[in-house]
């Protein structure tokens, strides 16, 4: 796929990674893309826009009123003349501004005024990167259908460890690529996601859980967000980082993550991923005690809601339902069986028995079941799971919807 004949308005914002955009113009270019650049002030203390105009072979602009002038481009124009807007590396200030709807400078004057798609790539220190107030503008830009690349976890530059590093430069090429090139088939769609486990309190110190690390569900939402979907992710306590693109709702317990799908509606597409505890108890105000001698409490325990049978059951039911089926033994008798009791269209069926290694790690073995028959999948990264049923799904769609 090459990016010959393409447009991109590339902003650079301060930032010690500002130099990898060098990098980025460079490979842009070699794929033949036109690029322009605009650097926000902080971007011109750390590259020069010598740099950047040399590599660009194009005028470079870094200030508001350099566009002033009427031989000058307007800033209405230069932001609708590319094809896709990048702004790499993205600094916690300019999400925020982005996010604040700010025309303060002229990179987010020209944010505020495209109307082409946007991608960011964030680069900034991991307490940062982590803060609540990135995460909601990056929440409120995903929510505009913002595509988001990185960032990377490793080192930084002031000495910390974590997530914050701006992704490389060919994967910024990749998502790129993926905008401008990439089938969107999934495009002017909603796609809900759930995934994770759920804690159900026993007091306030302890909770019920299970080994579900998330990486499935949140795999299937970012290959969701590639094919052009609208994501929402209802994710219960995980480690793992938010997916890119993806507007991410985080809930702890069974019932809210019902609630927060119900919210979530109307959709095209629900994939039920989450291991939800299909029990609960009731929650003991303080924390229970061990008096000596005395046994151990009892835990009497209740059904949790069934979200995946709720919402293929409800109204306003998305035109496609997908349901897991996390089993141990008898994987298709099982999975067949739930697709039938639960009113979804199609479950996708794992064997999570002991030394499958699939509850917690990062492959999966899946049988897609449903009312046609069954596919037995090869074993696969989770990330190629994902792609390969986003795949379906959007053929299904196509179908379904057209
Ligand atoms: N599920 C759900 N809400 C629940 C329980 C399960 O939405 N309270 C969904 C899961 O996200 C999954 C599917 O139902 O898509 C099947 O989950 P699984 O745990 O395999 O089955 P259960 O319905 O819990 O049945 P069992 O535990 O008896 O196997």
């Amino acid at each position: 796929m090459s990016l010959a004949g393409k447009r991109v308005l590339l902003i650079v914002s301060g930032g010690i990674a500002a130099y990898k955009a060098l990098e980025l113009v460079r490979l842009l270019r070699r794929e033949g893309c036109g690029v322009t650049c605009v650097m926000t002030p902080a971007a011109a203390e750390f590259v020069t826009p010598l740099s950047l105009q040399a590599l660009s072979e194009n005028r470079v602009y870094h200030e508001l009123f350099s566009l002033t002038d009427e031989s000058e481009m307007g800033h209405i124009q230069l932001s609708r003349a590319a094809d896709l807007v990048v702004v790499a590396p993205a600094s916690a200030d300019i999400l925020a501004r982005m996010a604040g709807g700010h025309a303060s400078d002229l990179a987010t004057t020209l944010l505020l005024a495209t109307d082409k798609r946007v991608l960011v790539a964030p680069s900034m220190n991991v307490r940062m990167w982590e803060h609540d107030a990135t995460r909601a503008n990056m929440a409120t830009l995903a929510s505009r259908g913002v595509a988001v690349v990185g960032p990377d976890e490793g080192a930084m530059a002031c000495n910390e460890y974590g997530f914050g590093r701006l992704a490389e430069p060919p994967m910024i090429l990749a998502a790129i690529r993926a905008l401008l090139d990439g089938p969107q088939p999934l495009a002017g769609r909603h796609a809900l996601v759930t995934s994770g486990p759920t804690h159900e309190p026993i007091d306030p110190v302890r909770y019920i859980a299970n080994r579900s690390s998330g990486r499935q569900g949140h795999a299937i939402a970012a290959a969701l967000a590639r094919l052009g979907a609208r994501v929402t992710l209802v994710s219960g306590p995980v480690a793992i980082p938010d997916p890119a693109g993806v507007l991410v709702i985080q809930v702890e317990t069974g019932r809210q993550m019902l609630a927060a799908c119900q919210q979530a509606l109307p959709a095209d597409i629900a994939v039920f991923a989450a291991a939800v505890a299909d029990w609960r108890t009731d929650m003991a105000p303080l924390k229970l005690k061990k008096a000596p001698g005395a046994p151990p409490p009892g835990l009497s325990l209740v059904a949790n809601p069934d979200i995946l049978a709720t919402i293929s059951q409800g109204a306003g039911r998305p035109a496609l339902v997908v349901g897991f089926a996390a089993e141990t033994n008898d994987v298709l008798a099982n999975a067949q069986a739930k697709l039938a009791r639960k009113g979804c269209d199609w479950i996708v069926a794992n064997d999570v028995g002991e030394g499958s290694d699939v509850m917690g790690g990062t492959e999966n073995a899946v049988q897609l079941v449903t009312a046609a028959g069954v596919e037995t999948w090869p074993r696969l990264p989770k990330d190629a799971v994902a792609a390969r049923l986003a795949d379906r799904i959007a053929d299904q769609i196509r179908g379904a919807l057209s």
